[in-house]
């Protein structure tokens, strides 16, 4: 018999599970990610490929990983061994939660490296920074602060602090209010924000290059970022959502959840396209600004409305909060981790894994500026971690959990799980996960390393 409860505490209510995992999903992945891919690859085909990944691959693998976390009640790595022994299978599906771990790490590294620009420009925006700016000095004074290792290492620490501070403390307190009351605030502001662009002139533009597909701009990479994009933005793939699910009480819905946690993070993504693009139209900027884009673009706008100074302020500080709700989520499977299996206190499992990713961090942080020169396969270290942990680590450990939800487990097992009868419902999902996601997912992936061509079928 599984535990009905963790040892590390449960969310009240449904509600507050629901406020956690979209506080995980919603974050930089939304604001600052989404916009630099999608320009990357030319907009539109991205945009309808990440979609499709969002509904055909995303939402059951959500809810696979938040089955298997309530099922096991412990970090991701007991709980894979915990189910693959109750199911008759090999305790190696422990790895899968090992590689969680290391793409939580390298996430999580570079993750508070670029919310450490966010507050930065908190204070920006609050000094008065972007009155009457122009585009090339936006983009200027990002590129002179980003060279400078010393801001960068400074605002790297503090939120890494920070997050250590609430994990610490453990997640069922602590992040509920600030969830309840920060993310409609972003939410908000992010439609206003919308509102704003559609009075640049180039509302229409910016929507039309988010939202018609032109394939010819896409190729295998923009697939496979696409891909990334869609496990990266809903925080799955390596356990987050897993450990979250294992503080879930017995009775809740997922696919419910799931849907609510999705759609929320889905829309947030496309409000901040379309609060961003008309604007690099609007000032003749190219999409392919690269991963400063939000910091090169937004503050244009804010030093030219009216209050710009205070919704400057307010739109970073609430990116900061959405930032820390993911990394918070980022550490939850390690933290449980160090708990169950070394019998620390969560103060110190914290700090120790804490202390882990800020060392990895300042490498990100180098590699802006003094470390510029070393790269590997043209990608400096924080793109490398990026890519790898997004576009690889993500979609494989979606994956494996696919294949261990939809062919390990006992159909009797996610159907007593899921709730939701031998309906519709639950065929459809027994239908994703054991097939469309992991054949989805593979062809991706091996295209992406070009092993289709070279067995002919490419
Ligand atoms: N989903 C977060 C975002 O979009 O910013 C980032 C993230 C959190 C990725 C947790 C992965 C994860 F496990």
């Amino acid at each position: 018999m599984t535990a009905t409860t963790s040892i590390h505490g449960m969310w009240s209510t449904r509600m507050a599970f629901i406020l956690a995992a979209t506080g995980s999903a919603v974050g930089l992945g939304n604001i600052w990610r989404f916009p630099y891919t999608a320009g990357e690859y030319g907009g539109g085909a991205f945009v309808l490929v990440y979609l499709i990944c969002v509904a055909a691959i995303g939402i059951p693998i959500m809810m696979a990983e938040i089955m298997l976390g309530r099922r096991g009640r412990q970090s991701p790595i007991n709980t894979m061994r915990l189910l693959a022994t109750q199911e008759g299978r090999s305790p190696a599906w422990q790895l899968l939660g090992w590689m969680g771990i290391v793409a939580g790490f390298l996430i999580l590294s570079f993750y508070s490296v670029v919310a450490g620009w966010t507050m930065a420009y908190v204070f920006r925006a609050a000094g008065g920074a972007f009155a009457g700016v122009d585009a090339e000095t936006v983009s200027l004074m990002f590129g002179q602060f980003i060279a400078d290792p010393e801001a960068l290492l400074a605002w790297h620490s503090i939120f890494m602090v920070m997050s250590v501070a609430v994990v610490a403390r453990g997640v069922a307190n602590g992040l509920e209010s600030s969830v309840r009351f920060m993310m409609p605030a972003l939410f908000l502001l992010l439609v206003a924000m919308v509102g704003y662009a559609m009075t640049s002139g180039h509302f229409v533009e910016g929507a039309t290059y988010l939202f018609r597909p032109d394939f010819s701009k896409l190729g295998t990479e923009g697939i496979l970022s696409a891909m990334g994009q869609a496990f990266f933005s809903l925080s799955l793939g390596m356990g987050a959502i897993m450990v979250y699910g294992s503080y879930l009480n017995s009775r809740s819905s997922i696919a419910t959840s799931v849907v609510i946690i999705a759609g929320t993070d889905t829309l947030v993504a496309i409000l901040a396209g379309l609060a961003i693009f008309p604007l690099v139209f609007a000032n003749d900027l190219a999409p392919q600004l690269g991963s400063g884009m939000v910091f090169k673009v937004l503050p244009i706008a804010f030093g030219q409305m009216p209050g710009g100074q205070f919704f400057g302020t307010l739109f970073f500080l609430l990116l900061v909060f959405a930032a820390w709700t993911s990394a918070i989520s980022l550490l939850e499977p390690m933290v449980a981790w160090l708990v169950e299996n070394r019998g620390f206190s969560r103060v110190r499992a914290a700090m120790l894994a804490g202390v882990a990713v800020w060392l990895l961090g300042i490498a990100s942080l180098l590699s802006l500026n003094l470390w510029s020169d070393l790269t590997l396969f043209g990608l400096g270290f924080m793109d490398l971690c990026e890519f790898v942990a997004a576009n690889v680590m993500l979609p494989l450990g979606g994956v494996l959990i696919a294949i261990f939800a939809g062919w390990m487990l006992a159909r009797s097992s996610s159907i007593d799980e899921l709730r939701l009868g031998d309906g519709v419902g639950y065929r459809l999902w027994w239908l994703l996960i054991r097939y469309v996601a992991p054949i989805a997912v593979a062809i991706v992936l091996l295209n992406a390393v070009g092993l289709l061509k070279l067995i002919g079928l490419g």
